[in-house]
């Protein structure tokens, strides 16, 4: 076997042999280097950016919300505004969203942040009781129209000036507590947030 040559321009030769096969102890070059290491921490960043940040969206989480963003759309365009598209609205998150928003800035200080209503205020609308009719349109009517009632105006005032796509959102956020078939109608006295 050949002895480690020394000679600095010669890469140096190991003391081993496998099978009679010899190796160079050879310096790698830089470029696979870095390729080596940028890779290690290129993995280790996108592994804490996807996994771990919370500010990466993952692909199925952006495909949903843009899907969710379309149909609203389509529901938003149609012109017939039936029980129909009202609950199909109230099963679309964006619409929902969207909702939540005017009802938040609007109708949470008669009706509670939490749609329980409050006494001598607002009626409850997250139970499956109706007072003002129980199909979905008869709600988005009332919103829209206000309510009277034995002739005279409720606090209910009619909320018409929003526009239709508002009103059809804020409809559709409280459906979205309902399913659809289970809308009762109740007598006005029977009213639980008011006993
Ligand atoms: C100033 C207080 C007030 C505000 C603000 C208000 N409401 Fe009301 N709402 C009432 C009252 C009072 C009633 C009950 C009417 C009655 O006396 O029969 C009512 C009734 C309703 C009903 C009918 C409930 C049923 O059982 O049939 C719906 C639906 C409703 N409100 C939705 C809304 C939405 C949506 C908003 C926001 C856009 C809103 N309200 C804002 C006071 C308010």
């Amino acid at each position: 076997m050949a002895s480690p040559d020394k000679n600095d321009d010669q890469p140096v030769l190991m003391p081993h042999a496998y099978d009679g096969i010899q190796e160079f102890d050879q310096r790698l070059p830089n470029w696979w280097l870095f390729t080596l290491f940028g890779s290690i921490v290129f993995a280790a960043l996108y592994w804490g950016y996807y996994q771990h940040s919370g500010v990466a969206v993952d692909d199925r989480t952006a495909l949903d919300a843009d899907l969710s963003a379309l149909e609203a759309k389509q529901l938003a365009a149609v012109k017939n505004l039936d029980d129909d598209t009202l609950w199909k609205m109230s099963r679309n998150a964006q619409t929902v969203a969207d909702g939540q928003a005017v009802y938040a800035s609007l109708c949470i200080t008669c009706h509670g942040p939490t749609l329980a209503g409050m006494k001598g205020l607002g009626f409850r609308l997250d139970d499956a009781a109706w007072v003002h009719g129980n199909t979905p349109t008869s709600i988005f009517r009332n919103i829209s129209e206000g309510i009277v009632f034995d002739g005279k105006p409720t606090g209910m005032a009619p909320q018409k000036a929003l526009g239709t796509a508002k009103l059809a959102a804020v409809t559709a956020f409280l459906l979205s507590k309902q399913e659809p078939g289970k809308l009762q109608a109740i007598s006005r006295a029977d009213e639980p947030s008011q006993k």
